[in-house]
């Protein structure tokens, strides 16, 4: 593959309204449907001799962006895509997926194979390619304690990387790739997935599952009622962006010091919090923010979700300054009642 043959696919003043899942109006300058390994080397060649590389920007499903009106950079998209089983052990699977696969419908593969440990994490929007790099997690479950490696590749060297579960550097929604990301390409993640599978239940909307089965006994519950439990708890609780442009959660659950805990405490008794192993605690950035009444609330053409408070919604035609003005009026509330920061999870892209 050369470069080009790479020029003869890129297009120009491309929409990305559909690749995000706010579904923000947003047009890039150049725009590249990435399908296939091998077109790596060239893209990257291609890239360089433009000089291009410094202004190239990588798109998974869109999940975590919020994306500008107008995008001047070169947009690869990741779509590549391949599921395999690599290794079959007795106490674990090696299953390997490319970065551009769904990861629900990766999830859902898994399930239907019998590779069981990612049921926990179902619905989550975005790609495989995009997991690792915010450290996806809910109900108690997070990539860090599935991923065994991160296949990349190197746009700067043009060489593919391989990196392991400790250099990640994975935490609470957060990764290497988030902060030193720039030029590296999620090619791939493989994922071990031990066995025998054990349901995770501790989270209070799982537990319900037990009074379903015999003796109360977590043994007896299987991968499919903890998928199909995680699938209609996010369906109640969080609108489907396919429906309602959303990014999940907005905003970090926020850490602070015991010291601010209790004062935090003194003044609001029923402030739910989860003591950490560091002895901080985490709040419920949904807790604050329905406290400073933003539940439902609408600025302009974006929303505050009414089942939900982390999740903003696009209520119709907003755009990325919408999103930024209503995320800035919550931080402001948020901190003159609580004396807290609220710190996005998504990423605003200039
Ligand atoms: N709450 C409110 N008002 C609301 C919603 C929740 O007061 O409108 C309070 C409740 O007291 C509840 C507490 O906030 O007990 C925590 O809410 P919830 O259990 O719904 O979870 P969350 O902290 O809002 C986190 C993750 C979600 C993940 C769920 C389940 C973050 C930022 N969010 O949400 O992840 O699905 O736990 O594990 O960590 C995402 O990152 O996009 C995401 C959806």
């Amino acid at each position: 593959m050369s470069s080009s043959t790479i020029a003869s696919s890129v297009s120009y003043n491309q929409s990305l309204s559909g690749f995000n899942t706010f579904g923000v109006s947003s047009f890039a300058e150049q725009y590249f449907d990435l399908k296939e390994k091998k077109q790596l080397k060239a893209l990257a060649e291609y890239l360089v001799s433009r000089s291009l590389l410094e202004r190239s920007f990588i798109l998974g499903g869109g999940s975590n962006v919020v994306l500008p009106q107008r995008l001047n950079q070169f947009v690869i998209h990741n779509q590549l895509k391949g599921i395999e089983l690599i290794a079959e052990e007795e106490d674990y699977f090696l299953v390997r997926a490319a970065g551009g696969e769904v990861w629900h419908d990766f999830v859902a593969h898994c399930l239907e194979r019998g590779w069981h440990g990612l049921e926990n994490l179902a619905l989550i929007p975005g790609t495989v390619g995009a997991a690792p790099v915010q450290n996806i997690g809910a109900y108690g479950k997070e990539i860090k304690d599935v991923c065994y490696e991160v296949e990349v590749f190197d746009f700067n060297s043009k060489a593919f990387l391989t990196f392991t579960n400790e250099q990640c550097h994975f935490a609470y929604r957060d990764s290497y790739f988030k902060h030193d990301g720039r030029g590296l390409l999620i090619v791939s993640v493989t994922f071990k997935l031990p066995r025998p599978w054990r349901a995770q239940l501790n989270y209070p909307d799982l537990q319900k599952l037990l009074e379903t089965v015999e003796g109360a006994n977590p043994e007896h519950v299987t991968a499919e009622q903890v998928f199909n439990q995680v699938c209609s708890v996010r369906r109640y609780k969080l609108p489907d962006p396919k429906e309602i442009g959303n990014a999940g959660s907005f905003f970090k659950n926020p850490i602070v010091s015991p010291e601010h805990h209790e004062q935090l405490v003194s003044t609001h008794a029923d402030l739910p919090s989860y003591k950490q192993s560091d002895g901080r605690y985490k709040l419920a950035a949904a807790w604050l923010i329905d406290q400073c009444g933003w539940k439902g609330r609408d600025v302009g053409r974006a929303g505050v979700h009414h089942r939900q408070a982390l999740v903003l919604v696009n209520r119709a035609g907003a755009v990325a300054e919408d999103i930024r003005q209503l995320a800035e009026a919550i931080q402001q509330d948020v901190y003159a009642k609580f004396n807290v920061c609220l710190e996005p999870e998504p990423i605003f892209v200039v």
